[in-house]
């Protein structure tokens, strides 16, 4: 992969590819942050986190805005953030797991660049999410069955905005983010 990656990067430059933005999308705990940052590592590519942008853009962390404004506010947020994105290409963005909760944001996706969804069983989710109390979504939630019924009130619409879809179980950050670059480029052919 190192030399098709030299490669990449240089058609990457002459924008051959990806000369639009690659989303993240999937549930929470699915890897979008951890996959954002190598892949725009990887490709040299500049990182977008939503939750990040809105947290700095609020100076406060999403649990208290959640707490404080609701949920709402916070979704009127994500989508603002997801409008914003229309100034930009050539971005890695990673984007929050409630993100397709409404359809302005499925909209302005759709046209924005490629969505990749990243997949993940619920028990390898509960995992990667029980150590964190920054979802408040999951705040008092904190089991499989609430992450599997969730996910399955999601599922259809993560699947709607997909462009490619990827499996995170059981396989390595750089395993994840060499399959994704390989169906991106597949999407050309
Ligand atoms: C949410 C997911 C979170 C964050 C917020 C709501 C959700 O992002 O945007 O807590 O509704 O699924 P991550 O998916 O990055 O954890």
């Amino acid at each position: 992969m190192a030399m098709e990656l030299k490669r990449i990067r240089e058609m990457i430059k002459s924008e051959e590819i990806f000369n639009y933005n690659i989303m993240l999308i999937g549930f929470m705990g699915s890897g979008k942050t951890t996959v954002s940052k190598k892949l725009s590592e990887m490709l040299e590519m500049k990182c977008i986190e939503i939750d990040e942008y809105i947290k700095k853009e609020q100076g406060m962390p999403i649990s208290d805005i959640f707490e404080k404004f609701g949920e709402k506010h916070f979704r009127d947020l994500e989508s603002k953030a997801i409008e914003n994105l229309k100034k930009s290409t050539g971005n890695i963005v990673s984007c929050g797991g409630g993100v397709v909760l409404r359809s302005r944001n499925i909209e302005a996706m759709k046209s924005q660049g490629k969505n990749v969804l990243l997949m993940a069983s619920p028990k390898t989710l509960l995992d990667r999410v029980k150590g964190s109390d920054e979802r408040p979504i999951l705040n008092g939630n904190m089991d499989v069955d609430f992450i599997e019924s969730l996910m399955k009130k999601r599922q259809e619409k993560y699947l709607d905005l997909a462009d490619i879809i990827v499996d995170t179980d059981k396989k390595s950050v750089e395993e994840v983010c060499e399959e994704i670059i390989k169906k991106l480029i597949k999407l050309r052919n």
